[in-house]
C-alpha cells in the first residue's frame, strides 16, 4: 500500500484528481468506480477544472458507482443519482449513458444487486476505484460486520452513518437502507485510491496500521497490491 500525507483538503484532492487522470491518459475508455460523500467533492471540483482546461477528457470513460440510497428516486436532493449529476457527470463531456449508479427504486432489490454484478463483469471490471471512507471505517456502504461481504446487497445503515448523514437531510432522516457493491468488486478494482479529510485520522490509522478485520472494512485494502491511501494530517500514520 501507498500511504501519502498531504496537509490541505485541497492538496489531498490535486494529488488524487491527478492520479485519476494520469489514469484516463493511459486507457481513454477507463472504467472508474466513484464515491459520493463530502470528501470526493474537491476531486471532483479538480477533474471538472482541468476538463475545461482541455487536459482531460471523459467522452469515452465510464463510471460506476459504488452505492445508492434505498427508496430515493434519482431525482431525489439527497440520492446519489443526482449527486453525481449535479457535482460532476453535469459539468463533463461523460456521455451520461455510461454512468451507472445502483437503482435505489428497484422493486426487487436483490435482482438490482445481481443486476448490478454482472453490469461491472460486463464492462470488465473496475481499472480504478474512488474511495471515502466512514467514521467507522464503512468504505461504500459496507458497514462493520462479522464478515465481508463480497457481493453488491442491500444494506441496513449503522446507528452512526444515519447520524453521520443526517446532516444531508435537513429536517429529516436519511433512509436506513441502501445499495452497496460488496468487497469483491472494491478488491476487484485493478486500482484503489482512498482519501480522508483531516477529521478521518483516528479511523485511518486504525484501518491502516492495525488488523485485518470485517469490524473495520476498509482495513481489507491492506490486502490490495494496488492500493493508495491520501489522508490530510500532520502527522505520519
Ligand atoms: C457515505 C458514503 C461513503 C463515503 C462516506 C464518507 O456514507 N456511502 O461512500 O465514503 O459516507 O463520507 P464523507 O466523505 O462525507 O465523510
Amino acid at each position: 500500500m501507498v500511504v501519502l500525507r498531504r496537509d490541505t483538503y485541497d492538496e489531498m484532492c490535486r494529488s488524487a484528481a491527478d492520479l485519476i487522470a494520469e489514469e484516463i491518459r493511459r486507457k481513454p475508455k477507463a472504467v472508474l468506480g466513484l464515491a459520493t460523500g463530502s470528501s470526493p467533492l474537491g476531486v471532483y471540483r479538480h477533474l471538472i477544472e482541468m476538463y475545461r482546461e482541455g487536459k482531460v477528457d471523459f467522452s469515452c470513460v465510464r463510471t460506476v458507482n459504488l452505492d445508492e440510497y434505498c427508496g430515493l428516486p434519482k431525482d431525489h436532493p439527497e440520492s446519489y443519482a443526482r449527486f453525481m449529476r449535479e457535482n460532476f457527470f453535469g459539468q463533463i463531456n461523460i456521455d451520461p449513458q455510461n454512468t451507472f449508479i445502483p437503482n435505489g427504486t428497484a422493486e426487487d432489490p436483490d435482482a438490482e444487486c445481481a443486476r448490478y454484478d454482472h453490469l461491472i463483469g460486463w464492462l470488465g471490471g473496475i481499472d480504478l476505484q474512488l474511495l471515502g471512507i466512514g467514521f467507522n471505517g464503512h468504505i461504500g456502504f459496507n458497514e462493520p460486520s462479522d464478515r465481508f461481504i463480497e457481493e453488491t446487497h442491500r444494506v441496513r445503515l449503522t446507528q452512526s452513518t444515519l447520524i453521520a448523514n443526517a446532516r444531508f437531510f435537513p429536517g429529516g432522516v436519511p433512509p436506513e437502507y441502501a445499495i452497496t457493491v460488496g468487497m469483491k468488486t472494491i478488491l476487484g478494482a485493478k486500482s484503489v485510491l482512498l482519501i480522508a479529510g483531516e477529521e478521518k485520522y483516528r479511523i485511518v490509522k486504525r484501518a491502516f496500521t492495525g488488523e485485518i478485520t470485517p469490524r473495520v472494512p476498509a482495513s481489507i485494502l491492506q490486502t490490495h497490491s494496488h492500493a493508495t491511501v491520501i489522508y490530510v494530517g500532520e502527522e505520519e500514520l
